[in-house]
């Protein structure tokens, strides 16, 4: 019997787009770096897109340097709110929570989401009810809380004019992501965030939504965008790279091109990953610098930097 070539596994992640200053870069390649690695590692033994993409996410949402589960950002409220999304690129289905409280690995809930409920999104009181209806431990806030997240927001908090703005050019920002192509050439994408600091409670940015944080298709590509939640909605980033990719621009042009469009359409400032139908990898941001790790040549590489 006749089988199928297996495709080249292709794997990149980020840490988010923002100005990371000199102090958090080591930190920022060296979570990347190991989150790249634990995706990777499934890959090579032949596992899934999916289970590469929730493993890395999982490791950076434990990973306090990050905006994601342990160490997000702290609400106007000084509570942690987390969003995630989850998106598997072979058959599109999808899930994921928004403005969850009392949970460490948010990813893992929207996974069960997108594979044991009819929905795609749940939100809020519901979405802590699924995830403890669903074996999820739920922690206590000072869990999340990190001190140094902590202390931070007590400074925006003292600030009366602080614009959201600044927090991605000069003050701490991290949402996580990852994309993968398997064996099989099936791509998968995720993200989770905290969001943006001081956000109203209720707030959900750009991140859960299908289409603007994150997007997955086997027929063209996969997508995770950083940055600032409400201008990143405003031109749905993700899809847009998507669409580019399946419209004849390869991967590095339609992470450009779609960077572009979030810049010259809505001032707004971010980045994205993307894998495309055919494994080739692309990165762009119009953050000062944008933490991510990628396998080349069966290596990983790390940078913040353009
Ligand atoms: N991109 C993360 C957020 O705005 O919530």
């Amino acid at each position: 019997m006749e089988t199928m070539p297996d495709f080249t596994p292709s794997l990149i992640v980020h840490g988010g787009a923002w100005d990371i200053p000199d102090a958090d870069v080591a930190a920022d390649l060296e979570g990347c770096r190991r989150a790249a690695e634990i995706g990777w590692a499934i890959l090579q033994k032949g596992g899934s897109a999916l289970d590469a993409v929730e493993a890395a996410i999982r490791y950076l949402e434990d990973d306090p340097i990050f905006d994601a589960g342990v160490g997000a950002w702290l609400n106007a409220a000084g509570e942690v709110e987390l969003d995630a999304i989850i998106m598997d690129g072979e058959t599109l289905d999808n899930g994921a929570v928004a403005a969850i409280q009392h949970i460490r690995n948010p990813i893992s809930v929207a996974r069960r989401v997108m594979e044991h409920t009819p929905h795609s999104l749940i939100a809020g009181h519901g979405a802590e009810q699924f995830a403890a209806a669903q074996g999820f431990s739920l922690c206590d806030e000072s869990e999340l809380l990190t001190g140094h997240e902590l202390e931070r927001w007590k400074i925006i908090k003292g600030k009366t004019n602080y614009k959201v703005e600044e927090s991605f050019g000069g003050t701490p920002h991290g949402t996580v992501g990852a994309v993968a192509r398997d064996k099989d050439g099936h791509i998968a994408a995720g993200t989770s965030t905290g969001g943006t600091p001081n956000k109203l409670p209720g707030r959900v940015g750009d991140s859960p939504l299908i289409g603007c944080g994150c997007y997955a298709d086997d027929m063209s590509a996969g997508a995770s965008a950083t940055g600032w939640g409400e201008s990143i909605m405003k031109v749905v980033l993700s899809k847009t790279a998507c669409d580019l990719a399946a419209n004849g621009s390869d991967a590095q042009s339609a992470a450009e091109k779609s960077i572009g469009v979030l810049a010259d359409r809505v001032q707004g400032l971010g980045g994205i990953i993307l894998i495309d139908q055919h494994g080739r990898i692309g990165q762009a941001f119009n953050t000062p610098r944008m933490a991510r790790a990628w396998i080349e040549d069966g290596q990983v590489i790390a940078k913040v930097d353009k």
